[in-house]
């Protein structure tokens, strides 16, 4: 859903909801569910027994949209919920913004986890999130959210310019060079065997 640019919009404000996980008045509630991370997943085995199982929700997006306009700030929730795809947690599908340079702030409101970021130059990065911590994704660098933990949701809030719009295809048929597994009950960052230069 979008928002027509030429409409005026005046101040508001909304509440955030960490017990509820929600925002109010949201615009929009997007759901991703297993089935929408086809290929992402290392373990295809445990991907594809898992969907025979349920096509489970995987993490939901509350946002407040606004004109994409450049100037303009599209804010939301981003809640990843807790599991595992074999040994890898749950994870958004992660993408580049469209417009490469736009930037996004993130303030984790509960949770732990990662964000695992990547950028055209070749160079990486994974950003612990827990309560209270704030991140910086510069532009030019991909996101994605990662849940490490076996029995919180991961509750993060966004903003980033109205104009961005979202590059998934470069992710999907690419993947993130670093992927984040379970080692001996601690999550470790490894190499993804898929990526593709
Ligand atoms: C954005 C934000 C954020 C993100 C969600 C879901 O650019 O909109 O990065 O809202 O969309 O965390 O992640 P995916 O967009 O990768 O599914
Ligand atoms: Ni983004």
């Amino acid at each position: 859903m979008k928002m027509n640019k030429r409409i005026k919009i005046n101040p508001f404000a909304y509440k955030v909801d960490p017990i509820n996980e929600t925002i109010s008045n949201p615009d929009t509630h997007i759901i991703r569910k297993l089935s929408s991370m086809k290929g992402q997943y290392a373990d295809t085995k445990s991907y594809e027994e898992m969907l025979l199982k349920e096509d489970r929700i995987l993490y939901e997006v509350y946002e407040k949209l606004v004109p994409e306009i450049e100037g303009g700030l599209l804010q939301g929730m981003s809640i990843v919920h807790p599991g595992k795809v074999g040994r890898e947690y749950f994870m958004t599908k992660g993408h580049f913004h469209l417009i490469l340079d736009t930037a996004e702030f993130y303030y984790c409101i509960k949770g732990n986890g990662y964000m695992m970021m990547e950028n055209p130059e070749g160079g990486w990065a994974a950003e612990e999130l827990s309560p209270d911590t704030v991140l910086y994704v510069p532009g030019r660098w991909a996101h994605r959210s990662i849940n490490i933990k076996a029995d919180e949701d991961l509750v993060t809030i966004f903003a980033y310019p109205a104009n961005a719009g979202h590059d998934y295809a470069t992710i999907e048929t690419r993947g993130f060079r670093k992927l984040v597994f379970e080692e001996n009950g601690k999550p470790e960052i490894m190499d993804n065997p898929k990526w593709i230069e």
